[in-house]
């Protein structure tokens, strides 16, 4: 468990509050790392991927109080479904000072799932599923700040044409399911990757009005309520299925 782990262990009980202040250390040393290795394949280069590599699905996310991570992980399950595809999870590195984090009391993170050593690792990717949760309707600062550590990428255009979709979490309904998704968009853009939606292709689940659900066209959705709800089985269903639907995408773009 990491230092900063421990020390949250330890202010469990305390409320949430508010904040947002990246780390100046965390951003340059970010930077530096992404300065000293400009040297990757195009993202021209996967379509030419042999047939028999697994392709993979960057599952890369930012979850503070694990509803978003509860669905990468069963999305993460989703990929692997489709022969000949993996998926594999990243977490964002965290922006918040450690007395920031305590006082909003969030929780240890599992230290199993790595953070990317380099934005510049993204071009390894053949598709990627970013995930996120609301802050005022749009994405977490955290995941805004990874996407700004991708310039080099951006400025080469090496992510154009890769797939990608997006999955999230709000406290509240109206809160943000779809505008969280819609104004990521833009870095998608920005980098000429392709947004892939889920569409209604889920099913009649979609249309179901009897229980509350996260989710929409735009990508597997939680509702957190007050921090206390759970994933429910259909939304992480839907986030199983984005997985699976996006290996097959990532398949097809790759092999035809
Ligand atoms: C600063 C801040 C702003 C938030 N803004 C919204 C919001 O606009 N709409 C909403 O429904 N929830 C909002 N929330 C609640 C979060 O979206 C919720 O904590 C999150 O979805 C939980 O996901 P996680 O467990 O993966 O961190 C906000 C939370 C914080 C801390």
């Amino acid at each position: 468990m990491t230092e900063m782990n421990s020390a949250r262990n330890e202010k469990k009980n305390m409320g949430k509050g508010g904040g947002c202040f990246p780390s100046k250390n965390k951003i340059t040393k970010t930077t530096n790392k992404y300065a000293n290795s400009a040297t990757k394949s195009t993202a021209a280069d996967t379509t030419v991927t042999s047939p028999t590599k697994n392709l993979k699905v960057f599952i890369v996310f930012y979850s503070m109080y694990g509803h978003v991570e509860s669905l990468a992980k069963r999305m993460k399950k989703g990929v692997g479904t489709v022969d000949g595809v993996e998926g594999l999870l990243y977490r964002v590195p965290e922006t918040l000072s450690e007395d920031v984090l305590v006082q909003m009391q969030v929780p240890p993170k599992d230290d199993t799932i790595l953070e990317l050593p380099s934005p510049l690792e993204l071009v390894d990717a053949d598709g990627f599923l970013f995930g996120f949760p609301t802050r005022y309707g749009c994405m977490a600062a955290q995941m805004k700040a990874f996407f700004d550590s991708t310039g080099l990428l951006w400025k080469e255009q090496k992510l154009a044409g890769k797939p990608a979709g997006f999955f999230v979490s709000t406290g509240s309904q109206g809160g943000g399911q779809e505008t969280t998704a819609w104004t990521a968009i833009t870095q998608l853009a920005h980098h000429g990757m392709l947004f892939v939606p889920i569409g209604y292709t889920f099913g009649a689940d979609m249309f179901d009005m009897d229980s509350i659900r996260g989710g929409s066209p735009y990508g597997a959705g939680v509702f957190a309520g007050d921090g206390s709800r759970k994933a429910t089985e259909t939304e992480l269903a839907v986030a199983e299925y984005q997985g699976k639907y996006m290996a097959a995408v990532v398949k097809k773009l790759v092999h035809g």
